[in-house]
């Protein structure tokens, strides 16, 4: 067969710009004496590239899971308190939500509308109904690909006086993201998706805004800028923010290969990519919307989508889809994309949904030989 061409990259990205690798190799082969400056201006490219004033706020994480972790178990939640979050979350989000739920912390899911993933109506009487320390949401279900309303959200739950943690994993490479401008607290994203950075680099942004108690930091050296308030009983600081006690060492070859993806993605906006690659994705879905036995998933208007194609096959399940797909030189995801809950709201539980996503540039011809091959899945036994 010819080659396979891979669509799956929210799930993960390849395969690895070869900028990216070089510098990854570059950065093993380097000397260690030069490795703190290579840190410095690593992490400032990344601070850069996300609008972020000052590199104090953006914490360097082994990936999106270790940020979302970090970032919940940071936030003081007293027993009584609520959290808002969505449908859509993947499991990085709603297992710590679910572990607060053992601490008194009720943790309430704002229902989607027929209009959007997230009815801004319910979340304001629910923010309305007190207590809300914490609204938590993801900026696009990784299933569907379907966009949150995340800047309404944000403006919503500050009104209440809510802290905001957005998990921006699916979004990043697509959509621009400047931190300090966009207002969230706290911001998780990783590197091995949109920007198609190695595994094992991601980050945390913590605006001055938050309001936290660091609880899982391991040691208690003292920061900058730690204020006196912060003195434990004992007399003893603890710091305001997670810190790298939080998170552990920073793999700092793969950021360097974060530092080279953010460096080719360059300082133009992210919109034309982004731009180019829907009308890939509204020409694949309208190949599969030709065959009666698919049912396509997500929001119809592609402008409120990211490029991600989620559909069901009549009388078989994703697995079975995808294995088909794999012998027709395509290879997407399937399953429930660590995502039960969006599966659930959109009664996809048992069976699962094919996902086809494209990368940020990928290859025009890559995605016209897609194409075909989907027609021909189509016009076979699909
Ligand atoms: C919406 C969402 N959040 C979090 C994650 C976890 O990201 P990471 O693999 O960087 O830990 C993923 C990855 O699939 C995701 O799609």
């Amino acid at each position: 067969m010819d080659e396979p061409i891979y669509l799956n990259h929210a799930g993960t990205s390849w395969p690895t710009p070869t900028c990216v690798s070089d510098a990854v190799v570059d950065a093993m082969r380097s000397h260690p004496a030069e490795w703190p400056s290579r840190f410095e201006r690593a992490h400032a490219a990344v601070c850069r590239f996300f609008g972020v004033a000052d590199s104090e706020q953006l914490l360097l994480t082994p990936g999106c899971t270790s940020s979302l972790v970090t970032a919940i178990a940071s936030v003081d939640l007293p027993a009584g308190s609520r959290v808002l979050t969505s449908c859509w979350e993947h499991h990085a989000v709603y297992g710590p939500l679910q572990k607060l739920t053992e601490k008194g912390v009720a943790v309430d899911v704002v229902p989607a509308s027929d209009e959007s993933p997230m009815d801004l109506d319910a979340l304001e009487q629910s923010l309305a109904a007190g207590e809300v320390g914490l609204v938590a949401v993801t900026a696009a279900c990784n299933v569907t690909g379907d966009l949150l309303p995340i800047e309404a959200i944000i403006e919503l739950a500050h009104r209440y006086d809510a802290m905001v943690l957005i998990d921006a994993a699916q979004i990043v490479g697509w959509v621009d993201l400047q931190l300090d401008e966009l207002g969230a607290d706290m911001v998780a994203f990783g590197g091995h998706k949109g920007l198609q950075a190695p595994w094992g680099i991601g980050g945390l942004y913590v605006a001055a805004s938050a309001r936290l108690k660091c609880a899982t930091a391991q040691c208690s050296i003292i920061g900058r800028s730690i204020p006196d308030k912060n003195a434990g009983a004992s007399g003893q600081q603890w710091g305001s923010r997670p810190g790298y006690c939080d998170v552990g060492s920073v793999d700092q070859f793969s950021l360097a290969g974060l530092a080279a993806s953010l460096d080719r993605l360059g300082d133009t906006t992210r919109l034309h990519d982004l731009e180019v690659a829907r009308e890939q994705a509204r020409r694949l879905r309208e190949t599969l919307s030709r065959n009666e036995r698919v049912t396509l998933f997500g929001i119809e208007d592609g402008d409120r989508r990211l490029p991600t194609i989620a559909f069901a096959v009549a009388d078989e399940t994703s697995d079975q889809s995808a294995e088909r797909l794999r012998q027709h030189g395509l290879i997407v995801g399937s399953g429930l994309q660590c995502s039960p809950v969006s599966h659930e709201a959109l009664r996809t539980s048992e069976t699962g949904l094919v996902r086809i996503s494209a990368a940020v540039r990928q290859p025009e011809s890559e995605i016209v030989i897609a194409n075909e091959r989907l027609a021909v899945f189509c016009s076979g036994s699909c």
